[in-house]
């Protein structure tokens, strides 16, 4: 049985969880999970982390603009964001950044709203939560010219892209992506990654780890990528954990 368990990246706002949220969060700290960041996407979905954490002693929240949501912003959104943040549970700006797989169209207006967000986030002294899904050029452009606090969250890049994002001072984030089959990139990248730079995450109700991959994802499902990193590393799940849990802490200054 593991302890001290935090999961990074959730979204339990998310309609996949309508009928049994409550029973699931109350189960959770008896399956030792010790933190959830819930992240928001939308304005909608901030400000629903923001109810969801006051409600749980262990969840915390991010509010951001995920880039999918790049259209029909209100002329206001950065002021929304800024109030959602003085939340003594809000914990980052996310999650931000480019996703070049399912909006190819929106990409200028997906890098300014991805730079105004990390202005923001500097202004605020908060990490940022960082989506990129196929544009690796233009996050890691971004990233280098604002170098704000932060982790790449799912990281999908190759381990030359990881080591620029260390000489950055940023974290990366793994999640069951890392137990899939075909997960050539990733295990390469947590071979290479040193411990005190990763974080743990289920992005869920989404990229449930192997054996439970396709079913509704949930942080009670860390331990898989636990153990698939325990694995990688030849160290013991529960110190995977334990590190981790330090990292997210730190990264996210939670007490
Ligand atoms: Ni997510």
């Amino acid at each position: 049985m593991y302890k001290n368990i935090f999961d990074s990246h959730a979204h339990y706002t998310d309609k996949a969880f309508n009928d049994d949220r409550e029973n699931m969060l109350g189960s959770l700290k008896e399956s030792g999970i010790c933190g959830i960041i819930n992240c928001g996407a939308d304005l909608e979905s901030s400000k629903e982390s923001a109810t969801l954490s006051a409600e749980y002693d262990f969840m915390y929240f991010a509010c951001g603009i995920h880039p999918e949501e790049v259209d029909n912003l209100p002329s206001d959104y950065l002021d929304t964001l800024k109030a959602l943040s003085k939340d003594k549970k809000c914990v980052a700006i996310g999650e931000i950044g480019l996703d070049y797989y399912w909006r190819q169209d929106t990409k200028d207006l997906q890098k300014e709203l991805f730079e105004k967000q990390i202005l923001l986030s500097k202004e605020l002294d908060l990490p940022i939560i960082v989506h990129d899904r196929e544009a690796h050029g233009d996050t890691m452009e971004i990233l280098k010219k604002h170098r704000p606090k932060g982790v790449l969250h799912c990281f999908s890049g190759s381990p030359e892209t990881a080591a620029e994002v260390l000489k950055l001072g940023m974290f990366i984030g793994l999640g069951g992506a890392l137990t899939f089959k075909n997960a050539r990139k990733a295990v390469e990248v947590a071979e290479m990654l040193p411990l005190d730079r990763l974080l743990l995450e289920t992005d869920c109700p989404y990229m449930a780890p192997v054996p439970m991959r396709g079913k509704r994802n949930n942080s009670g499902y860390i331990p898989f990528i636990a153990e698939k990193v325990a694995e990688i590393k030849g160290i013991d799940p529960q110190s995977v954990l334990d590190v981790t849990t330090e990292n997210t802490k730190k990264l996210f200054n939670i007490k």
